[in-house]
């Protein structure tokens, strides 16, 4: 996958090496190409066999909401028996049901609870992973997310890109007072993220920040002070967008250089126009869907064909896609938004790290690139996709370093 960002129908060039080998120095890829010449030329290295195995970059899932506690089990039934998502939230439910749930924790039951997602993640083959905070939507509690996102970054194999999304829900002291709460993300919240992080998180990046711009969530008005707030004070954009509703959030990211713009379902095609005019990278989320019944899927064809950079992730979150696992997310890609195991695989991988700018260390295995791998117990790249519901993951290589995962008993 060398060779950057696919583009639209420029989506799935694998750039497969048949018999090959990496070599691999102090957690980088120095070198990529056929193991009879890797051999010659390096004989007395350490060597890890990987003979019979598809050998991938480490899977990045670009958007997620792995850190919270509690579950949501309740509100799953309900749907089963007839209530929708929108109503469900807008009983008091959904997303502040876990914003209730976090306010009563501390940093320690969020990291312990979300320690074990993260590692079934890695298990799976995700060696890169965005995380999204939304479930505390005070400054207070939303610190306290971003700090178990840099605890568990910095404890775990996985690595994570943390974003701030205070804009997630209107919580419930802002109940009838969407504006009110807009002001205090726009005028107190950003500004106390972006200080706390200088402060805290060292010399790394400021974090994303998204919104969730939706019916029942932020409107389009809102979302943009949020987001031209936010990158006023020097943050990179994301956005939730045309999840149930299409109010324009797509155009805006397109327009503010965002990022990504995940979800987009129900996305126009004036919208996917501006997204394939831009560098603004489609995250499709088919688990959410999936997890939420519903039939319709990202319309990832029309994007192709009009030049959007596409990628897909998991969503893992609690209320409508508890999934850790990216192939799951391949399978669904390849049957609902009609994407071939090749394309899938690239908008897992490459695209995927596009989207969250981390384009120039993962992604793909090319020299200069962190060794993040993984074998997959299969023949054939395409039984990725292909076959669902096992973990396909033999072994995950982070930074060069060997996990093994299953198999290894015989
Ligand atoms: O991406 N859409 C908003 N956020 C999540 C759902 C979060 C939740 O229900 O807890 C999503 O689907
Ligand atoms: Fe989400």
């Amino acid at each position: 996958m060398r060779g950057g960002a696919q583009r639209g129908l420029a989506l799935g060039n694998l750039g497969l090496i048949e018999n090959g080998a990496v070599l691999v120095q102090d957690g980088i890829i120095q070198e990529v190409g056929s193991s009879d010449a890797m051999l010659r030329k390096h004989p007395s290295e350490d060597k890890f066999d990987a003979s019979g195995f598809v050998v991938l970059p480490g899977l990045v899932d670009p958007h997620t909401h792995a850190v919270w506690v509690g579950d949501r089990a309740r509100e799953f039934e309900m749907r089963l028996q007839g209530k929708s998502y929108l109503e469900i939230m807008e009983a008091g439910g959904g997303i502040v049901s876990t914003v209730k749930a976090v306010r009563q924790s501390n940093v320690a039951q969020i990291v312990s609870e979300s320690r074990s997602r993260l590692r079934t993640m890695f298990e799976h083959g995700t060696t890169t992973a965005e995380v999204k905070t939304g479930y505390g939507l005070s400054l207070d509690a939303e610190l306290r997310l971003l700090e178990a996102i840099l605890i568990l970054d910095e404890t775990e194999a996985i690595d994570l890109i943390p974003t701030f999304l205070g804009a997630h829900a209107v919580p419930p002291e802002f109940k009838n007072d969407v504006d009110g709460y807009t002001r205090l993300v726009c005028d107190e919240m950003l500004p106390g993220v972006k200080k706390w992080w200088q402060k805290n998180a060292g010399s790394r990046k400021l974090p994303f920040v998204d919104v969730f711009c939706e019916t029942g969530a932020f409107n389009l008005a809102q979302s943009r002070r949020i987001l031209e707030t936010a990158k006023q004070l020097g943050f990179p954009l994301k956005i939730h967008a045309d999840e149930f509703d299409n109010l324009g959030g797509a155009s805006l990211a397109a327009e503010l250089h965002a990022a990504s713009a995940d979800h987009l379902v129900v996305t126009s095609s004036s919208d996917i126009e501006a997204l394939g005019n831009s560098e603004t990278v489609a995250v499709s989320l088919p688990c959410t869907p999936f997890g939420l019944a519903e039939k319709e899927y990202s319309p990832a064809q029309e994007m192709l064909e009009k030049g959007v950079t596409l990628a897909i992730a998991t969503d893992i979150n609690p209320g409508t896609a508890w999934c850790e696992n990216m192939q799951f997310a391949i399978a669904l890609a390849c049957r609902y938004l009609k994407l071939t195991p090749a394309q899938a695989i690239a908008a897992a991988t490459i695209n995927a790290a596009f989207a969250i700018s981390q384009n120039q260390r993962v992604g793909s295995i090319e020299p200069g690139k962190q060794a993040d791998l993984v074998l997959f117990d299969i023949p054939d790249y395409r039984h990725l996709g292909y076959r669902f519901g096992v973990n396909l993951a033999h072994t995950v290589i982070k930074k060069g370093k060997i996990y093994p995962i299953r198999g290894y008993d015989d």
